[in-house]
């Protein structure tokens, strides 16, 4: 067994014991700065809704269900101002203040459906709330953001426990990108199977892709895991083919931004190559991910929005130049690895397995 360091991926900052409207009014949301990982630790300070889109946008905090969560609260933000003055809003100028703010949050990344999901779950809950004052929508929406925030805490720990069963004691894993604690409120879901099966008393061993261009299987995977105390070697996203090759990958775990009603899953850039690899080389390549990713509206992978990204990523990644000036770039930020790659995906009630359009409809209806 070993302890785990809770480190607070985002936080609501506010006024100790005040009433759900008192903390709207008074409160902050506070993250993590992931752009400074892994050279420092340094949080930062959320007060408007544009300083959450920015966050969002340029990756102070990434990773599906963690965007999620930063946007809930960012309502909550955009809603803050209405109550700052002597004047109380009306029912109608809150549920417009509402609307608004989730139609720009919801411009920062496309790819994450979480950030829709949670987006759609503030408006709904406003909604909800059919006789009530602005006052009482107001406190209501505090409370929905710290629930999404709470449950996404306790819905890791469960992914977590049912992707253990898949992990035997010995097993040498691989993962891309970071789908840990750092990419949701705090545990991780392929990283929660690894902290799953440290805790079981499994003794496993990581392999992280650095996960070009933005390294963050090298800043965030590695460090984190690091942290926690699990063994884990670097490896350029190239070395992975050949270490499946070499038998020296027992299962690949990675995380999701959205998974289509068939199965298919984006997840960041390079993730597909790693599960042609593995199906290449006979290794089972699972994806950890909460019903909150799963976007039944659309039939398969290929309606998927990819984001792309700045080509000065690619060109002056980390501030040095390393592509000549005017050649042309192209940098998707996710891909789409087809269902009949994924040997299961786990979720927060089990895993789904095979992973069919049908199978993925049975479990989700039945839980
Ligand atoms: O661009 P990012 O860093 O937000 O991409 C993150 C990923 O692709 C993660 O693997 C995914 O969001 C799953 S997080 C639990």
């Amino acid at each position: 067994m070993s302890d785990r360091i809770s480190y607070e991926t985002l936080s609501w900052e506010s006024p100790a014991g005040a009433s759900a409207v008192d903390e709207l009014r008074g409160g902050r949301l506070t993250l993590i700065d992931q752009t400074r990982l892994p050279a420092e630790f340094l949080r930062m300070t959320c007060e408007t809704p544009e300083d959450v889109w920015r966050a969002i946008k340029r990756l102070s905090v990434r990773g599906a269900p963690a965007i999620g969560i930063a946007a809930a609260y960012g309502v909550c933000l955009g809603i803050q101002p209405l109550f700052a003055g002597a004047d109380r809003p009306t029912r109608g100028e809150l549920l417009a203040a509402v609307e608004k703010t989730a139609a720009y949050l919801a411009t920062s990344r496309p790819t994450a459906v979480n950030l829709f999901w949670a987006l759609d779950r503030m408006k709904a809950r406003a909604a909800a709330e059919k006789d009530a004052a602005a006052e009482e929508i107001a406190a209501a929406l505090m409370t929905e953001a710290k629930t999404i925030h709470d449950e996404d805490r306790e819905l890791c720990r469960r992914i977590g426990r049912h992707g253990a069963g898949l992990v035997k004691d010995g097993d040498v894993l691989l993962t891309h990108c970071n789908a840990g604690a750092l990419a949701t409120a705090d545990y991780g879901t392929a990283l929660g199977v690894f902290y799953a099966a440290q805790e079981e008393g499994k003794k496993i061993r990581v392999y992280a892709d650095e996960t070009r261009p933005l390294l963050q299987g090298a800043r965030l995977t590695a460090w984190e895991l690091a942290v926690h105390g699990i063994d884990v070697t670097l490896i350029c996203d190239s070395m992975a083919a050949m270490l499946m090759r070499q038998k020296k990958i027992d299962a690949v775990f990675v995380g999701a931004d959205r998974i289509a009603a068939n199965g298919d899953v984006a997840n960041k850039i390079g993730t597909y190559g790693v599960a042609v690899s593995a199906r290449a080389h006979g290794v089972p390549f699972y994806v950890a991910a909460p019903f909150s990713t799963f976007d039944l509206t659309l039939s398969d992978g290929s309606q998927i929005p990819i984001e792309e990204r700045d080509p000065e990523e690619i060109r002056r990644g980390f501030g040095r130049q390393t592509a000549p000036d005017g050649i042309k770039i192209y940098n998707p930020a996710f891909d789409v690895t087809p269902a009949e790659l994924i040997s299961g995906i786990v979720t927060e009630k089990g895993v789904i397995a095979p992973v069919t359009a049908d199978e993925i409809r049975r479990f989700i209806q039945n839980e």
